[in-house]
C-alpha cells in the first residue's frame, strides 16, 4: 500500500439559491498515494470539476464544502482558503481545460514561466530561472523553445499553448499535480501529442497526479487507478486495469460501452447514449441509489442506499447488487 499523498473523506458540496440547495458532491472519498496518478472519470455535470475546485478553493462563494476528513502531504487540512491558497502553485498545481485562462495575454511566455517560479525559488535570478523554463518547455516538445520564450500566446497553436502550460505546472515542481480534461479544448491530432506529453511526464516525475476526464481511454492510458462519477457520488474505484476489464457498477459498465473506441474522447456534452433517463435534479437527489432510476439492472432494494461493497482486486463500488 503506497502512502497516501492526499485523503478526503466524505466532501460535500452544496449550493445554496432561490430557495433550493444543490447537492452536487455527495460523500466524495479519494486517495491518491505519493508518485500515483488517479483518473477521476464521470459524465459532464457529475462534478468532477467541483471535486478539483474544491481541493483547492476555488469554488463559488455561495458553496459549502465539508468534508469528515482531509490530509495532505502528512497535514490535516480543512481546505480553507487561506490554508490552499498556500498550496496552491507550489505544492498543488493546475492545469485547467482551456489553456488561455492560465496565460496573460500581455506578458510573453518567458516572463510568465520566470514569474510563475519566483514563490517557489524566491533566491534564484532571473537568469537561473529563464534557463530552467527554456529547458522544461524543450522537454516537453516545444520546437525552437529559446525563440518562443520571446514569444506571445496569441502567437502559439491551441496544442503549444497547453504544453506551456504544462510547463508551467511542472516549474513549479509541485507535490501534486491536477489537470481538468486538460485535452477536452484541443482537436484530435493535436489532442494525442498532448496525452504524449502527459505519458513522459508521468514517467519523469515522482508527483502525483489527478486527471480529471470524461474519457475513460485517456485514464486508461494516464492513471493507476481510477475514481468513476455519477451526479456526484463515486459509484465505483480501483485499479485501471481492474476497473477496466471487470466494471462491476452497472453504470461504470455503460459509461464504458459508450467508449468504443477508448481513445476517442466523448463529446462532452452529449449523454450517455445508451442509458435511457436523465442524471437526477441535485436539489432533489433520490435517497436510495443515486444511478436506480437509469440502472438496467435495478430492483426493490435499490430504494435504500447500497453498501459499498470491497473486491479482492482493491476494486470497490456500491450496489444493491453483488457482482460476480
Ligand atoms: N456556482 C454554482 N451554483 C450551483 N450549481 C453549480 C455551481 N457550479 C457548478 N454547479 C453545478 O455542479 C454540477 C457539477 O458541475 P462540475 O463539477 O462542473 O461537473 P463536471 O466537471 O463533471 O462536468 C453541475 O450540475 C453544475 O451545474
Ligand atoms: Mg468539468
Amino acid at each position: 500500500m503506497t502512502e497516501a499523498l492526499l485523503t478526503i473523506e466524505n466532501l460535500n458540496v452544496s449550493y445554496r439559491g432561490s430557495g433550493r440547495v444543490a447537492h452536487i458532491l455527495d460523500g466524495v472519498d479519494i486517495m491518491i498515494g505519493r508518485g500515483q496518478s488517479v483518473g477521476l472519470v464521470g459524465e459532464s455535470g457529475s462534478g468532477k470539476s467541483t471535486v478539483a475546485f474544491a481541493l483547492l478553493s476555488l469554488l463559488a462563494d455561495n458553496a459549502e464544502v465539508s468534508a469528515r476528513r482531509a490530509a495532505f502531504d502528512g497535514r490535516e487540512t480543512n481546505f480553507g482558503a487561506r490554508e490552499t491558497a498556500a498550496l496552491r502553485g507550489t505544492d498543488i498545481a493546475m492545469i485547467f481545460q482551456d489553456p488561455m485562462t492560465a496565460l496573460n495575454p500581455l506578458f510573453t511566455i518567458g516572463t510568465q514561466l520566470v514569474d510563475i517560479q519566483r514563490q517557489r525559488f524566491p533566491n534564484e535570478n532571473r537568469r537561473a530561472l529563464w534557463a530552467r523554463a527554456e529547458s522544461v518547455l524543450a522537454d516537453i516538445g516545444v520546437p525552437d523553445a529559446a525563440g518562443r520564450m520571446h514569444r506571445y500566446p496569441h502567437e502559439f497553436s491551441g496544442g503549444m499553448r497547453q504544453r506551456v502550460v504544462i510547463a508551467m505546472a511542472l516549474l513549479v515542481e509541485p507535490k501534486l499535480l491536477i489537470a481538468d480534461e486538460p485535452t477536452t479544448a484541443l482537436d484530435a491530432t493535436i489532442e494525442a501529442q498532448v496525452v504524449e506529453v502527459l505519458h513522459r511526464l508521468r514517467q519523469r516525475t515522482s508527483a502525483s497526479m489527478l486527471i480529471v476526464s470524461h474519457s475513460m481511454g485517456l485514464i486508461a492510458e494516464l492513471c493507476d487507478s481510477v475514481v468513476v462519477m455519477y451526479a456526484g457520488t463515486v459509484v465505483e474505484s480501483g485499479p485501471v486495469g481492474a476497473v477496466l476489464h471487470r466494471p462491476r457498477h452497472p453504470y461504470t459498465r455503460a459509461l464504458l460501452a459508450c467508449e468504443i473506441d477508448p481513445y476517442a474522447a466523448l463529446d462532452p456534452t452529449q449523454d450517455l447514449a445508451t442509458i435511457p433517463g436523465s442524471v437526477p435534479d441535485p436539489a432533489r437527489r433520490p435517497p436510495g441509489c443515486i444511478f436506480a432510476s437509469r440502472c438496467p439492472a435495478r430492483h426493490d432494494r435499490c430504494s435504500d442506499r447500497p453498501p459499498r461493497r470491497q473486491a479482492r482486486d482493491g476494486q470497490a463500488y456500491s450496489c444493491w447488487l453483488e457482482a460476480a
